[in-house]
């Protein structure tokens, strides 16, 4: 198969150029750079016998040398929750690039007749809903005291609220999400749905508002500052965590699926049991690198959630799927990235 990544430069999505080029298949791919440190994937890309050209998904003439494609891949997002609203990009440029580009995408599959998969985020489910959660404190980290249709140990499912406010991040991407579906049903081709949880692994270019594993744990390698923000300053928070190489192991298989019937949407997260809070975490990289100084910031951050576990049974129902690598090995990956990569954190910054 002849597969487009776009935003092949960023983390997610040159660990699954490479993971499908390792797979046999043919692989092209454009980025515009827009992420600090994506750059340096591009030489990795071209050494694995993948087309790359610098392009933007908000130009429809950047996607021209994608022909003959069979699946494309959208991983090219500005991925923070506070992009549009931070001042650093406008709303307007927030929905260009992740809504605006997705349907650029769509209209490529629909010239192509290729399929799309689109990786969207936890981050369509509610906040008011989320925040809403009954928890209580075990072991320094958040737990769900009470279990609902939709949430329970296991984590929030496919059917938990997606009311307003899910931050523009999280709408960009919930309307990318149907209008998918949309030109799929119109057009006749296939459209999958895959809402990842965090995603962590070597390589990741971690800042404070996205890549929080990597941001942490280089961070600490480096005795960088770091602090806690809201929640009392306890650093209870929960997020579950996911490494490309088990969500390609998911895309392989929905590529090959041809006709057969399945859940559009799905999450895809690694679960309850590679959920971590961020005080975990720091014992964890105390373990690792030695003890190292949290700040407090008791300001609540906008967006900021208490507990967000992917519930991902149905991708283990209807796919036999479930993520291979355990929190360990993944902040394992990233620590030894850390001791090899000192600048890393400068590379992220941009
Ligand atoms: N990392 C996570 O925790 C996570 C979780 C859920 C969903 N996702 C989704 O996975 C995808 C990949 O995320 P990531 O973590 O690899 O982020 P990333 O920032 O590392 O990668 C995104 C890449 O897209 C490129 N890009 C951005 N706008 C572009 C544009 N207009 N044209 C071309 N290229 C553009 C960037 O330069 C970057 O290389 C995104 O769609 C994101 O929303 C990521």
């Amino acid at each position: 198969m002849r597969i487009l990544v776009s935003g092949i430069c960023g983390f997610v999505g040159s660990e699954l150029a490479l993971g499908l080029r390792r797979a046999g298949h043919e692989v092209c791919g454009f980025d515009n750079f827009s992420r600090p440190g994506s750059q340096l994937n591009q030489s990795r890309i071209e050494e694995a016998g993948i087309e790359f050209w610098r392009g933007d998904v908000r130009e429809e003439r950047d996607l021209e040398p994608a022909r003959g494609i069979d699946w494309v891949i959208d991983a090219a997002a500005n991925p923070s929750v506070l992009a549009g609203v931070d001042g650093k990009t406008s709303s307007k440029e927030l929905l260009e690039h992740n809504l605006w580009g997705t349907v650029n995408l769509l209209e490529l599959c629909k010239r192509e007749n290729a399929g799309l998969i689109l990786l969207s985020t936890s981050r369509v489910y509610s906040i008011g809903a989320l925040c809403a959660l009954p928890v209580a404190e075990e072991n320094g980290a958040f737990v769900l005291r009470e279990t609902s249709a939709t949430a329970g140990p296991h984590g929030v499912t496919e059917e938990f609220s997606t009311a307003a406010p899910i931050s523009l991040y999280g709408v960009s991407k919930l309307a990318s999400e149907q209008i998918a579906l949309e030109y799929g049903a119109a057009f006749g081709f296939p459209v999958w749905v895959d809402r990842c949880g965090v995603m962590a692994g070597a390589g990741q270019f971690g800042k404070p508002d996205q890549g929080i594993f990597s941001y942490w744990i280089h961070s600490w390698a480096r005795r960088a500052p770091l602090k806690y923000i809201g929640f009392g300053g306890t650093g209870h928070q929960v997020r579950d965590c996911l490494h490309p190489e088990d969500l390609l192991a998911l895309l392989l298989q929905q590529m090959a699926a041809g006709d057969r019937q399945a859940s559009r949407i799905v999450n895809v997260g690694g679960g309850a049991s590679s959920a971590m809070s961020l005080r975990q975490l720091s014992d964890w990289c105390a373990r690792e690198f030695g003890p190292h100084d949290i700040a407090v910031d008791l300001s609540p951050r906008p967006f900021d959630l208490p507990w967000v576990v992917l519930d991902a049974s149905r991708a283990e129902q209807e796919w036999q799927w479930k993520p291979r690598r355990t929190v360990d090995d993944i902040c394992r990956e990233i620590a030894q990235h850390a001791r090899e990569h000192p600048e890393w954190l400068e590379v992220s910054r941009g």
